[in-house]
């Protein structure tokens, strides 16, 4: 039986990996960013699952706009970086976990969550930049193989954040369905409040950020209670991007432990977030199959 150890929760702004990959770290403008993620990143060294689910949007680099499915699962071997326009990141190939993959495609599908398949996927800022977040220097591998979960949020009409949980739970039902003894983390991506276009672009609200970083934990089911609408009011076009933390979330227990979060205004024009939480051992043992 597979088991999920931890849920990772970032933001994945390009420019933060942009930062990265120029050794800008360090600079006074992202330094406080850079600093606020040490502890999760000590932790997560401590912590390195067998295989990690990341649950991001494309962002038209590796699909077309012409074909948008709702959700979608890799289940290649292997995910090429992509080249969004500057040249591929400079960061190892994403390799796959088909077994993993197949079985989450079989178990969700058969749980009412009719998942698009990609055999093949280059992999954009939206997956690359919070493998980063997580382990700045992966040398020639990231910490562990990867299968990527993917959701609309670019384009309407985006899932509500009522299924993106109901599908979490569906998820963390099939993660421990898995007959091998494995560790599994489970990252949910994007967000915080932006806008990147139009009359409110540069838009942040830290208000209703600052309340979703504490509900995610402590209240999932009243933020999985917001419409689409209200996503996009009260956090912005793209900040309805944190609907992926509640697939994430609807993974993991009930009862979890907050490791460490950080908040930043603004990287890019985006409000900027990490959320770490530790599933609980104990209510763990006491979850159905
Ligand atoms: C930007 C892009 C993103 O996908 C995002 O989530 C936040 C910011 C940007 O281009 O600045
Ligand atoms: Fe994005």
């Amino acid at each position: 039986m597979a088991e999920v150890i931890w849920g990772l929760a970032t933001s994945h702004v390009p420019s933060i990996g942009a930062a990265m990959d120029r050794e800008k770290t360090q600079d006074d403008n992202w330094k406080p960013l850079f600093d606020g993620y040490q502890p999760a990143r000590e932790w997560l060294a401590e912590h390195k699952p067998d295989v990690a689910i990341v649950i991001y949007n494309d962002h038209a680099n590796g699909i077309d706009l012409d074909i948008v499915p709702t959700f979608g699962i890799g289940t290649a071997e292997r995910y090429p970086v992509a080249d969004e326009g500057f040249g591929q990141r400079p960061v190892p190939e994403v390799v796959g976990h088909p077994e993993l993959s197949l079985h989450l495609l079989e178990n969700l599908v058969d749980d009412g969550f009719d998942l698009t398949v990609f055999q093949e996927l280059e992999v954009d800022h939206g997956l690359t930049v919070p493998l980063s977040v997580w382990t700045p220097e992966p040398g020639d591998a990231w910490p562990c193989p990867v299968v990527p979960l993917l959701v609309n949020v670019i384009q309407y009409p985006q899932p509500t954040a009522a299924r993106c949980y109901a599908l979490g739970k569906a998820l963390g039902r099939a993660i421990r369905n898995f007959p091998e003894d494995i560790t599994v983390g489970v990252l949910g991506t994007g967000g915080m409040s932006h806008q990147l276009a139009g009359a409110r672009a540069g838009f942040i609200n830290s208000d209703f950020d600052r309340r979703f970083l504490a509900e995610i934990q402590s209240d999932p089911a009243k933020l999985a209670a917001l419409s689409r609408e209200d996503y996009v009011r009260l956090a912005g076009s793209e900040g309805i991007e944190m609907i992926m933390w509640l697939i994430m979330r609807g993974a993991l227990d009930d009862d979890i432990t907050r490791v460490h979060d950080t908040y930043f205004v603004a990287a890019s024009n985006t409000a900027a977030a990490l959320a770490l939480f530790e599933n609980k051992a104990d209510s763990r043992a006491l979850q159905p199959a």
